[in-house]
């Protein structure tokens, strides 16, 4: 069955912090994308000939393999818009707390968060961790379907490629990440910090 793209159009009016209706817009039709791409790759896959897979290549072989590309591709970008807000919640006592435990204080992580977002061009994930049981980030230097930490669960998304930003920032990329990080949905992070027990 085919997957639909998510609406994200409750962020449009000014409800995600910084972010200009033609910004995101630009990246739903990117997002959209994606969906597509799964898509197609779900319905080829479903059909490829499994007797003659190949690493150098085959179908079957590169259809796997540019599979994490459209399937990462479409859950992050949802749970970065997920996560935008317009400034109006704050994260609780609890979550600040769960935070805490991971990078030593709230704020400790809002300055990390901002250095792995200026220092690649791509996605930051915060994850928990569950061998530590702690918050830690991932910076996903290249493309997303790489360097993804194991064993861990991605809590939200963080997107600082060009295309995120670009239209209403140009170059001014740090002032992007503190728009955003600054108007955060506490409500939807909340949520997914019970997914792995947190008391927030
Ligand atoms: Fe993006």
């Amino acid at each position: 069955m085919a997957r639909e793209p998510k609406s994200f159009d409750h962020l449009l009016g000014g409800k995600a912090k910084g972010l200009s209706d033609a910004q995101l817009q630009a990246h739903f039709t990117l997002y959209k994308g994606y969906v597509t791409k799964l898509n197609e790759i779900t319905t080829k896959l479903a059909a490829a000939d499994r007797s003659t897979p190949n690493y150098s290549f085959n179908e079957y072989s590169e259809l796997r393999r540019r599979e994490p590309v459209a399937f990462n591709g479409t859950v992050l970008h949802e749970m970065y818009f997920d996560g935008l807000g317009d400034g109006s919640t704050q994260p609780s006592a609890g979550t600040r707390e769960f935070i805490a435990n991971g990078f030593g204080s709230f704020d400790a992580w809002v300055a990390d968060t901002k250095a792995c977002l200026m220092s690649g061009h791509g996605w930051t994930l915060l994850c928990y961790d569950y061998d530590s049981k702690k918050l830690i980030n991932n910076l996903v230097q290249g493309e997303h379907h790489i360097g993804l930490f194991a064993n861990v669960h991605v809590m939200a998304a963080f997107d600082a490629w060009e295309h995120a930003y670009f239209f209403d920032y140009q170059t001014g990329k740090a002032k992007y990440v503190e728009s955003i990080l600054s108007g955060l949905n506490w409500d939807v992070l909340a949520a997914r910090f019970k997914q792995v027990g947190a008391a927030v």
